[in-house]
């Protein structure tokens, strides 16, 4: 599953370059994880945002929100729970510094996900004039269908059966890699697709996960904050002895004037955009960033996305070199052409030659092929500056013979659910909640397919025919993954469910305050002339251009949140890192010249497993 298997990625790495974890051993002897010590059934949904402790620092709610928004409340009852999480701002509502809430979407679509690391970095730093630093609350949702929030849906009966259908998926190969894999995945797209969209509609949600209904949503989680900060200030108030009456203006709720502050990446800038069209005079602050093209999105999608690609992937070779060898484990002594040459020719020869990974007393022998690399790849490209160091170091191995890193790695994404699950899970039998983790238990990559599809209207009826098309097309674009990604679009060829309410606009608008849209030079999936081309809709908006590769990043997010200033037209950023430069977590990068703050460094620079939050969907999981 190349989508949505990032975040697992990213941590398996994590612990590829640190000692190597063994993943049946968890299964034999499970621990339960931190998530799930929190048990979202127990909450009672609400039409207000009551907050309850969960997962350490964080609070955490369900709202409950009509269904349908667009139909009339006595024709339609039904409600959705929307899982709401947040990290409180560290100063109180009543402080003058408070800064509101910021509304994340990490991409996905289908991702949830609120880090500490991305408070840090919305957040005012130590060195910020205490008068007009601003501190803000960090909300993130589980949108429609998606994990907990309900109704959700399944479209396999337990973890099992999914891990078995993923891994036939994933015995097709991608499909360059043979003359049958494309038909395979056709097929095997299309009914999963058939029968999954089917489930979803029964469950109720199905025609519900347009992205329209989720930009409204976070409108009305906005509304319910402004409802929120008024009663928590009240309390606050009573509290310390004084009267309800000294509540200060910017604390009173505005019905119907509540404004979003909005942080979209990948799949979010979807939802930013579209949500910026319909209700521009509620945009108080919006960041883009890792801009998906959203006309291409609406009609169906990725058929401008792969532009940049391959350059991402060449600048491999040109950090490699600048790296050394010390730092780059597929260096070459005669320069950047040699390494690209030891790249390209440890791909082709995995082709013809897959390579055999003994099994063990805790694994299966496992067989490492082309496909297997090019998935890697294809994540490394999302963040070079962690990833790239790891890809020499399992292309290095690749080249003398062998497969053990590859085949942990992969090994550990395919499990990643067996290591999260809880004792329970053994006892009470695959059926059973414990083995199927979150309060619905709905898929991640099920999700992404459900908000996709129900946004590609036209794909309905597309014929195997076209998707050769647009393969061809995009193989244009992109050599090494334009066959990938031609693929993608094959469920929603057989999604049956229609949204009932599909966005119809022109994604133009004149907001409140101007959108920051943020691009990289050579970004795999978001290309930065996408933003270019969305930021032409939005009056006033401006695009931040990063000088690096990769997808996401989080340059000149804090003086945007902090002040609102958009930078000058046509401004570029120059990274501080670069990919194989030798820093990482057990060495850390000094700070650079001129910068103070530590944590936003590390924020940054150093995040690791936070990457994820960058990270939505495109891969995930995935347009991170
Ligand atoms: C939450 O629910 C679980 C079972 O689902 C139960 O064991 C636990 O006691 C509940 N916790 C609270 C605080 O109600
Ligand atoms: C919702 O509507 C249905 C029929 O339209 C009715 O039977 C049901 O009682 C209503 N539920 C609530 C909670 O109002
Ligand atoms: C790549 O393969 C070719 C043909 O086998 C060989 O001549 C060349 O030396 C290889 N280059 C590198 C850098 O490995
Ligand atoms: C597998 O073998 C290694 C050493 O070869 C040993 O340390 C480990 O405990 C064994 N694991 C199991 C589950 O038997
Ligand atoms: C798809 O094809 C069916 C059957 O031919 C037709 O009824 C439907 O309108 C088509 N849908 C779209 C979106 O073209
Ligand atoms: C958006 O685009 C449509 C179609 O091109 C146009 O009719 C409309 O006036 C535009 N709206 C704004 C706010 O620019």
């Amino acid at each position: 599953m190349f989508f949505d298997s990032i975040p697992a990625v990213l941590l398996a790495i994590t612990h590829l370059v640190q000692a190597s974890t063994n993943v049946l051993s968890n299964l034999q002897a499970p621990t339960p994880p931190a998530t799930s010590q929190f048990n979202w059934g127990n909450i009672t949904a609400t039409e207000s945002l009551v907050y309850h402790d969960c997962y350490g620092d964080f609070q955490c709610a369900r709202l409950q929100v009509p269904l349908d928004w667009t139909a009339e409340e006595a024709a339609d009852n039904r409600t959705v729970q929307i899982a709401l999480i947040k990290l409180p701002a560290s100063v109180p509502v009543t402080d003058s510094r408070y800064g509101g809430a910021v509304i994340l979407n990490p991409g996905g679509p289908g991702g949830s996900g609120v880090k500490t690391n991305t408070q840090t970095i919305a957040s005012a730093g130590p060195d910020a004039d205490e008068k007009t630093a601003k501190y803000f609350d960090i909300i993130s949702f589980d949108p429609r269908g998606v994990k907990h929030t309900t109704p959700s849906f399944r479209c396999f009966p337990h973890f099992l059966e999914r891990l078995t259908f993923e891994q036939e998926l994933a015995a097709y190969g991608l499909p360059g890699s043979s003359d049958t894999a494309l038909p395979n995945l056709w097929t095997t797209y299309r009914t999963l697709a058939d029968s999954c969209s089917k489930r979803a509609i029964e469950a109720g949600i199905g025609e519900h996960m347009s992205t329209t209904s989720v930009a409204r949503d976070i409108v009305e989680i906005v509304e319910r904050h402004g409802e929120w900060r008024e009663q928590e200030a009240s309390r606050l108030l009573t509290s310390s002895g004084n009267s309800e009456n000294d509540l200060l203006d910017h604390v009173k709720y505005q019905p119907g004037k509540e404004m979003v502050q909005y942080w979209g990446v990948s799949y979010g800038t979807v939802l930013g955009a579209t949500l910026a069209d319909l209700y521009p005079d509620r945009v108080k602050r919006t960041i883009l960033d890792g801009v998906v093209d959203s006309f291409d999105w609406y009609k169906g999608g990725w058929s401008t996305i792969l532009q940049d690609t391959d350059k991402n992937a060449a600048t491999f070779a040109e950090y490699c070199w600048k790296g050394g060898p010390e730092n780059c484990a597929l260096y070459h002594e005669d320069g950047l052409d040699s390494i690209a040459q030891r790249f390209s020719n440890i791909t082709k020869s995995l082709l013809q030659n897959p390579i055999g990974v003994p099994g063990t007393n805790v694994s299966s022998p496992d067989l490492i092929t082309h496909s297997d690399l090019q998935k890697f790849l294809g994540h490394a490209l999302y963040g070079p500056l962690y990833m790239f160091s790891p890809l020499a170091i399992v292309m290095a191995e690749i080249e003398h013979g062998k497969g053990n890193i590859l085949a942990k790695t992969k090994r550990a994404t395919d499990s990643r659910l067996l290591t999260t699950l809880p004792k329970e899970c053994q006892k009470d039998g695959p059926y059973s909640r414990a083995c199927n983790p979150g309060y619905g238990g709905s898929d991640e990559y099920m999700i992404h397919l459900a908000i996709m599809c129900s946004d590609a209207e036209s794909k309905i009826n597309t014929t195997k025919e076209q998707v050769e098309e647009l393969m061809g097309d995009l193989m244009e674009q992109s050599k090494m993954f334009g066959d990938v990604w031609a693929t993608s679009m094959i469920p929603c060829t057989q999604w049956h469910a229609r949204p009932k309410w599909p966005y119809t606009g022109h994604l133009n608008a004149t907001t409140a305050h101007p959108i920051l849209f943020i691009g990289n030079t050579f970004d795999p999936v978001t290309p930065i002339r996408n933003a270019y081309k969305m930021s032409t809709g939005f009056s006033g908006s401006v695009v931040l251009h990063q000088d690096t590769a990769g997808h996401g990043s989080s340059s000149g997010v804090r003086a945007y949140f902090q002040t609102g200033e958009l930078p000058k037209l046509d401004t570029t950023c120059h990274p501080d890192r670069v990919p194989l430069d030798g820093f990482d977590k057990e060495v850390e990068h000094p700070l650079p010249e001129g910068e103070t703050d530590k944590a936003l460094w590390k924020a940054i620079t150093l995040g690791g497993e936070d990457t994820s939050a960058r990270m939505p969907m495109f891969l995930k999981s995935h347009i991170d």
